[in-house]
């Protein structure tokens, strides 16, 4: 039988087009799956010409010639629909990375060429000028997702056990360990699963890591206490251009509260957490919380502002619901398919980048040979065991921080409705980025600004109607919200452009 290889069989298609169907490889399997995916799409209204290009042991792979007017981007919008019907494939991709030909890998079950050394390798991850990239996966499409951790400011990923927690988290920290090998960015983990062996242990004895590897709640605890003091510590300093990048990764971080018996104790980790969670960004403190299903209501509170999520398979709709928001995890398929919600980006479908333990290990010792301590100011935690903490919190200066730095709901909403005023429409996505809040903090400003009368909810998801257009439509309702909070009438005529 002749092989043709992908691209002379792309190249003999177009010159002899139009080609008999099957003008490819001739396995009656993949001709045949080929025709069912030409009628599905047709039926969408969507033309193209499948012809098989190869078929592996798990995998077929054709080359998509589109016909009539369709557009490559007609084929990707549909796939998912395409594949949905077509039931059997779990794995359905499409890679448009050459420009000439589209590719589409269908396969029974999910398959792992999704390759993080791939990403790490290409140009695009080289050259980045993100402040600490992020390799998360592939879209649909092939295409490579790279985000940048400073931005989140901090991130949760949820999902069954099972799902690829541990292995997006691993993605995640070679993706630091191979862009920074100067000691700009410092890591610290705790992995309080309670396995006996941690699946971060292979990182003990990197340079860029704060501690060994944590796997005991108390141990991790008063590792949290002095991130705390850090960060007032960073605060006070206030010049914070030298100081490295601390991102702290902790796998089922709820476990972080268990074995407390006294409420002391408690309310200081909870609220280190929470001053971290909402304020660590300030002192380049970024947490990535793992867990699998957060029941407790304290712990659901402390990550509801939380910008950046990722949902593995989740193992029901309603832990779904807890990580992202809304329900659609559950249907995810596992092994790394992920959901991945971000200010600007929502629904996000990838397949989480993946590197094998091997592949860790040769990496980790090349980065290790090359590492070069150039930052002056490490943060290590050394003797965790013994160490004492001497930390006050609410102390003054968390105070002062927290009036300068830490808006609170209701001067949120007195900002928002002054800025919402002059505009036609508004979006909860823009809220915000606007305010650099949680979708469940921009619900509540939202709902505040519809009961006092401003703004309506626009049919299919269009946003908010903004209903004043001067300063005399304002509602009552809202006008005196304003003046009580101290808003002059001037002020609020001013952004109308209007003169008292
Ligand atoms: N991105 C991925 N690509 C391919 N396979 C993956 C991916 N992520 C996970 N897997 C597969 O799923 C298995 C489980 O992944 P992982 O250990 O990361 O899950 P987990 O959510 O951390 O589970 P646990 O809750 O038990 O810790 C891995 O051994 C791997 O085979
Ligand atoms: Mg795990």
């Amino acid at each position: 039988m002749i092989n043709f290889s992908e691209q002379s069989l792309a190249q003999l298609h177009h010159q002899y087009l139009p080609a008999p169907m099957g003008a490819g490889i001739n396995n009656k399997v993949a001709i045949s799956l080929g025709k069912q995916i030409e009628k599905h799409y047709k039926a969408l209204n969507v033309y193209v010409r499948v012809i098989p290009s190869e078929v592996k042991e798990d995998r077929y792979i054709f080359i998509l010639d589109t016909l009539n007017r369709t557009k490559d981007t007609d084929v990707s919008k549909n796939v998912t629909t395409v594949q949905r019907r077509m039931k059997k494939y779990e794995y359905f991709r499409l890679d448009l990375r050459d420009m000439k030909s589209i590719k589409l890998i269908v396969a029974e079950r999910p398959l792992t060429d999704n390759s993080l050394i791939e990403i790490l390798e290409h140009q695009d991850f080289a050259k980045s000028k993100l402040k600490i990239p992020y390799a998360i996966g592939f879209d649909d499409n092939g295409n490579m997702c790279i985000e940048d951790i400073a931005e989140f400011p901090h991130l949760l990923l949820g999902g069954a056990s099972n799902s690829g927690k541990s292995t997006a988290i691993m993605s995640l920290l070679m993706s630091i360990a191979f862009k920074h090998r100067t000691g700009n960015v410092n890591v610290l983990i705790l992995d309080l699963l309670g396995k006996e062996r941690s699946d971060f242990d292979v990182f003990n004895g990197q340079q860029f890591l704060s501690a060994p590897i944590i796997t005991e709640p108390d141990i991790g605890r008063k590792a949290i206490l002095l991130l705390y003091e850090e960060k007032i510590r960073r605060l006070k300093n206030r010049n914070l251009s030298y100081m490295p990048h601390i991102i702290c990764v902790i796998d089922e971080f709820p476990r972080l509260y268990s074995g407390i018996t006294n409420k002391e104790d408690m309310d200081k980790v909870k609220s280190a957490m929470n001053e971290l969670l909402s304020s660590g960004r300030h002192a380049n403190i970024h947490l990535v919380l793992a867990v699998q299903n957060p029941v407790r209501e304290d712990v659901k509170g402390s990550i509801a502002n939380i910008t950046a999520r990722i949902a593995l398979k989740c193992a029901h709709y309603q832990i779904s619901k807890t990580i992202l928001g809304r329900a659609g995890a559950e249907k995810l398929v596992g092994r790394g398919q992920m959901i991945f919600d971000f200010i600007s980006e929502r629904d996000k479908i990838l397949q989480g980048s993946y590197i094998s333990h091997k592949e860790i290990k040769v990496l980790l010792a090349e980065i290790e040979r090359t590492f070069d301590q150039q930052n002056k100011y490490p943060f290590k935690l050394n003797n965790l065991d013994t160490a004492s903490i001497s930390m006050e919190l609410n102390n003054k200066d968390c105070e002062s921080f927290q009036r300068k730095y830490v808006k609170t709901d209701k001067i949120i909403l007195l900002e928002a409705i002054m800025w919402s005023l002059p505009q036609e429409k508004i979006s909860n996505s823009r809220i915000q980025r606007e305010y650099q809040i949680g979708n469940n903090r921009a619900i509540r400003v939202l709902d505040q600004m519809k009961g006092m009368g401003l703004i309506y909810e626009l049919n299919g998801n269009l946003g908010w109607k903004v209903i004043p257009k001067c300063f005399e439509n304002i509602p009552a309702k809202a006008l005196n919200y304003l003046k009580e909070n101290g808003v002059s009438e001037s002020k609020i005529r001013a952004v109308f452009g209007e003169n008292m």
